[in-house]
């Protein structure tokens, strides 16, 4: 006799994450990462590096919508930064549906985004 409890893959919640300002919209298990859960979806909406916290390259800022984070270097994302919903993509768990946004790291830490969008032009609030 086999168990569920425990498997996050029957557990899991499936929310919708939206791309602010943009059409492309995507599925987000709670028991994967952002990243990964783009990566699923065949989306390549937000930058793809390392997948562990250590590049800063999945920077994202989360307009609406409730999420868990796992610890995030402060190289990539100050507690400031943390208290606006920057975050990196590799380190967070949807929990609702979410709108995101792109949010490559200052030119002034070196970090050349692979990806000119729209969305880092977007007005935010
Ligand atoms: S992919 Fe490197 S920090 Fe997320």
């Amino acid at each position: 006799m086999s168990s569920q409890i425990g498997n996050p893959a029957v557990l899991a919640d499936v929310h919708q994450v939206r791309v602010h300002d943009e059409t492309v919209q995507f599925k987000a298990s709670s028991a994967v990462n952002l990243l990964v859960a783009m990566e699923q979806a065949r989306e390549s909406v937000i930058g793809i590096g390392c997948r562990g916290g250590g590049c800063g390259k999945c920077r994202i800022r989360v307009l609406d919508g409730d999420y868990e984070t796992k610890r995030m270097s402060r190289a990539w994302v100050t507690e400031e930064d943390e208290a606006q919903g920057i975050v990196l993509a590799c380190r967070i768990f949807a929990r609702s549906d979410l709108t995101i946004i792109s949010e490559p790291l200052p030119m002034a830490y070196g970090y050349q985004p692979g990806r000119s969008s729209s969305l880092q032009q977007a007005e935010l609030k």
